[in-house]
Formats: C-alpha cells, sequence, structure tokens
C-alpha cells in the first residue's frame, strides 16, 4: 500500500501524489497545487487549530477518545498514585526520564537555590494594588524576572537553558505567595528550603505567626497530585503560546508570560475560576434542573465540563474526585460539592451532553478543593499556571532545539478590500 495521497485539482484536472508520514501530510506540499505558475499554491485553513499538528513531539500522549493521558510514555493515574513529589514529575517532563535517586537529590537542590527572589522583585510585588487580580500580578512579576536575568536571552547555551529552568520552577511558588501575602497586607514569608516543593508553598502560603508552621499531610499530599496533574497537556492553548513565542527566540521568562496569560482565559485555566462563581451562583441543588435547561437553551456554558480532545473522560477529573474525599475528610465537606455533583449527575444522563460528549473537565473539580483548602477563588489560575511551568518548558525546550522549527508565521486568506484610493478626510 503506498504512503501516498492521491488528489485532482478538479479546476484543472491536475493529479498530485503527497508524501503521508505517520498519518498526516505536510501542508506545504499543498502548494504545489495551482491553477497559474505565479499562484501563491493551495493553503489549508484551519480555524483555532483543530486539524493540524504543528509539532512532532515526545512529551504528552493524549488519546481523547480513549481518556489517556501519559507524560513521556507513562500514565498520568500511576504519575499521581506512585510520585511522591511534584519536581520528579518536573523533571520527566523536562528530561525525558524519571530520574534516580542522585539525580533527584540534584535537581531538587538546583531548584531550591533558586527559591529565594530578589528583593526588588518584592517590591514590585508591593506595587501592585491590594485588590488586583493575583494572575495578573503573578504575570506582569514572571515577565519581569527578564529584567533580572538578562543572561536569559541565550537561549541556545544548554547550561542558561538549564539555568532559567531552575529559576522559573524555583521561584514560582515564591511569587506566587507573595502575590497572595500582599492581596491581603500579610508579611511576607520567606522560602524553607527543607521543606518539599508542595509543602514550601503552603508554608510560604499561609504560616502566620506561628514559629513552626505545620503543613498538614493531606493537603500537602494533594497540592502535590494536583501540581502533577496541571503539569503538562501537549498541544493546548497557553502551550502553543509558549512555543509560538520561544519561535521568535525571546528569553523563557518572557515567553513563560505570555503562556501565563494565555492559561489566564475562562474557557482554559481560568475556567476553575468560573465553576466556583457557577456554583456560588447557582446556590442550592434545586435550581440545578433550571441551569441545565439555560445551557440546552445556548443561554450560558457549564464550566468545567467539555474539551476539545477528551471525548470520553478527562483522566484527571476521575483522579481529582477521588482527592476531593480525601482532602473533605479534614476540612469537611465543602457545601458547593451537592450541587456539583447534581449537575454532573443531570448533565451526563441528558441528551443535549451525550451527543456532544460533554464531560467534567479537570477544572470541574479542583476550584472545590482549592477552596477547602483555603485558597481565594481568584487564586485559582495561578495554582493552575505554577504547575504547568514545568510543561510549558519542556515543549519550549523541545521547540526550538527542533531544526524543521522555524518562527511561528501562519498565512491568512484575506477576504478585504484591495488597492483602494486614499479618501481626503472631509470627503468620507
Ligand atoms: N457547556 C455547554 N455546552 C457546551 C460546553 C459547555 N461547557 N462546551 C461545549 N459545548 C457545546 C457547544 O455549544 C457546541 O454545541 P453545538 O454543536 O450545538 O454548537 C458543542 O458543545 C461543541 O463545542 P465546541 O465549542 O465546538 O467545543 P470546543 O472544543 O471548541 O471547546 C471548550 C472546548 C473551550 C473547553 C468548551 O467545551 C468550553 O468552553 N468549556 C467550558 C470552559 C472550560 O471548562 N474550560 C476548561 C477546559 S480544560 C482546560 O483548559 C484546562
Amino acid at each position: 500500500m503506498p504512503e501516498t495521497l492521491t488528489i485532482i485539482d478538479n479546476r484543472t484536472g491536475t493529479k498530485y501524489e503527497i508524501a503521508i508520514e505517520n498519518d498526516t501530510i505536510r501542508a506545504m506540499d499543498l502548494r504545489q497545487i495551482k491553477i497559474r505558475g505565479d499562484d501563491l499554491g493551495m493553503l489549508s485553513y484551519d480555524p483555532a487549530l483543530m486539524n493540524t499538528a504543528a509539532v512532532k513531539s515526545r512529551i504528552t500522549y493524549i488519546d481523547g477518545d480513549k481518556g489517556i493521558l501519559e507524560y513521556r510514555g507513562y500514565p498520568i493515574e500511576q504519575l499521581a498514585e506512585n510520585s511522591t513529589s511534584y519536581l520528579e514529575v518536573a523533571y520527566l517532563l523536562i528530561t525525558g526520564e524519571l530520574p534516580n535517586q542522585k539525580q533527584l537529590e540534584e535537581w531538587c537542590s538546583d531548584i531550591q537555590k533558586h527559591t529565594f527572589i530578589h528583593e526588588n522583585i518584592k517590591k514590585l510585588t508591593e506595587g501592585f494594588r491590594y485588590d488586583a487580580h493575583p494572575m495578573g500580578t503573578f504575570i506582569s512579576t514572571i515577565a519581569a524576572l527578564t529584567t533580572f536575568y538578562p543572561e536569559a536571552k541565550d537561549i541556545f547555551s544548554a547550561e542558561m537553558r538549564e539555568k532559567q529552568i531552575h529559576r522559573l520552577i524555583g521561584k514560582a511558588t515564591t511569587i506566587a505567595a507573595f502575590t497572595y501575602c500582599h492581596s491581603l497586607g500579610r508579611p511576607f514569608v520567606y522560602p524553607a528550603n527543607d521543606l518539599s516543593y508542595t509543602a514550601n508553598f503552603l508554608n510560604m502560603m499561609f504560616k502566620i505567626g506561628e514559629s513552626r508552621y505545620t503543613v498538614h499531610p493531606v493537603f500537602e499530599h494533594a497540592l502535590t497530585v494536583l501540581f502533577i496533574l496541571h503539569a503538562d497537556h501537549e498541544q493546548n492553548c497557553s502551550t502553543n503560546v509558549m512555543r509560538s513565542i520561544g519561535s521568535s527566540h525571546v528569553d523563557p521568562y518572557s515567553a513563560v508570560a505570555g503562556a501565563a496569560a494565555a492559561l489566564w482565559g475562562p474557557l482554559h485555566g481560568g475556567a476553575n475560576e468560573a465553576v466556583i462563581h457557577m456554583l456560588d451562583e447557582i446556590g442550592s441543588v434545586a435550581r440545578v434542573p433550571s441551569i441545565i435547561g439555560d445551557v440546552k437553551d445556548g443561554k450560558r456554558k457549564l464550566m468545567g465540563f467539555g474539551h476539545r480532545v477528551y471525548k470520553n473522560y478527562d483522566p484527571r477529573a476521575k483522579v481529582i474526585k477521588k482527592l476531593a474525599d480525601q482532602v473533605f475528610a479534614v476540612t469537611g465537606k465543602n457545601r458547593k460539592l451537592d450541587i456539583a455533583l447534581e449537575l454532573e449527575r443531570i448533565a451526563l444522563e441528558d441528551d443535549y451532553f451525550i451527543k456532544r460528549k460533554l464531560y467534567p473537565n479537570v477544572d470541574f473539580y479542583s476550584g472545590l478543593i482549592y477552596e477547602a483548602m483555603g485558597f481565594k477563588i481568584n487564586f485559582f489560575p495561578v495554582l493552575f499556571a505554577i504547575p504547568r511551568i514545568a510543561g510549558w518548558l519542556a515543549h519550549w525546550q523541545e521547540h526550538i532545539l527542533d531544526q524543521e522549527q522555524k518562527i511561528t508565521r501562519p498565512r491568512q486568506v484575506y477576504l478585504g478590500h484591495r488597492g483602494r484610493t486614499w479618501v481626503t478626510i472631509k470627503k468620507r
């Protein structure tokens, strides 16, 4: 069976033979399809890049129909179950292999060396309004790191890349916690590097007054699992932004800030915050049927439902649901859980949702856990961005080292005016 695709252009009757590799054709091969010799040639039109593979990647595998998610070949359920630290999974994503004991210790130590931030960054945080959305502060502060580490622009030095990776992962939690403390007028808590990545973060967030703050082991575990689940998700909106910005060869701080901005939107990482607002607005289980009715009438969306790739179930949502029980056993049940469960129950039995293959995604239950743990609702997107930094950096590095890649520059189908003649302002 030849690995080719035959295309006949019925405008000209010309036949083209196009190579198939990995079940794809190269869009550039369509360019030979022309009516006249000076034509640009055929383009493929793909709004929202629904059917365009723009990269070859070895980082994360998703089979949306079967509900499979793997990082570097390891199923997400196994990583969530067995990995004892987020940094171990970050290492896997970035280097491609699970670390041995020595590698893990070195990796953790390298990152912990970079958890402190320059005092001027602290002052920068203080410059934001106390009621600023934490994601706005987080994005801006990450972007500002580029002004402290100008050597980061040396992106083709492996040593320099590694250093910025350590810095970005190390400082992300400190910047996030300082953002949080600033919004509440609390004193900043400096990193405690004898704690795990997530315990140190919880310590910086919630320690106030006590000489020795004890991080609850259930919360530390829950946050570790949530960070693992959010660490990467192949070519999603923000990762595509990370790769696209990185393709211009800018430094990784600028690229991560751009990716985090893409993550913030309510259709992406901002959905966890939107879900809680939605549950608050619904207010009671009794109102669920009327909300479902509004969704079916096209008046609103069910936040935390639906996914571009998962059309069966989101495997992360399954892990999170189990985790929720462990956290609620400590905190008491989040009163919004009953509303969420009823929404899920009715939606999963309803034809509208069944036909469109709409299932709860990772964000449907994560916010309920975060809220029970004491995080403020508008902080949820930051809790998504912190772990996703490892994924963004893995993709950034893969992208800039890929010899087939160039600066990202899609084409357009131009439908506007052409060749108009200037009209003076009085005559318009
Ligand atoms: N509630 C109600 N209807 C929905 C929802 C929803 N949450 N999501 C999709 N639909 C409907 C659409 O209206 C459409 O119906 P139609 O065929 O009658 O027009 C159909 O399902 C297909 O939806 P699309 O918009 O084509 O799906 P797409 O793949 O473009 O969007 C997305 C995916 C953005 C996640 C969407 O499902 C959504 O907006 N969900 C709510 C926001 C959300 O939870 N985002 C988090 C995603 S996970 C993440 O980023 C971490």
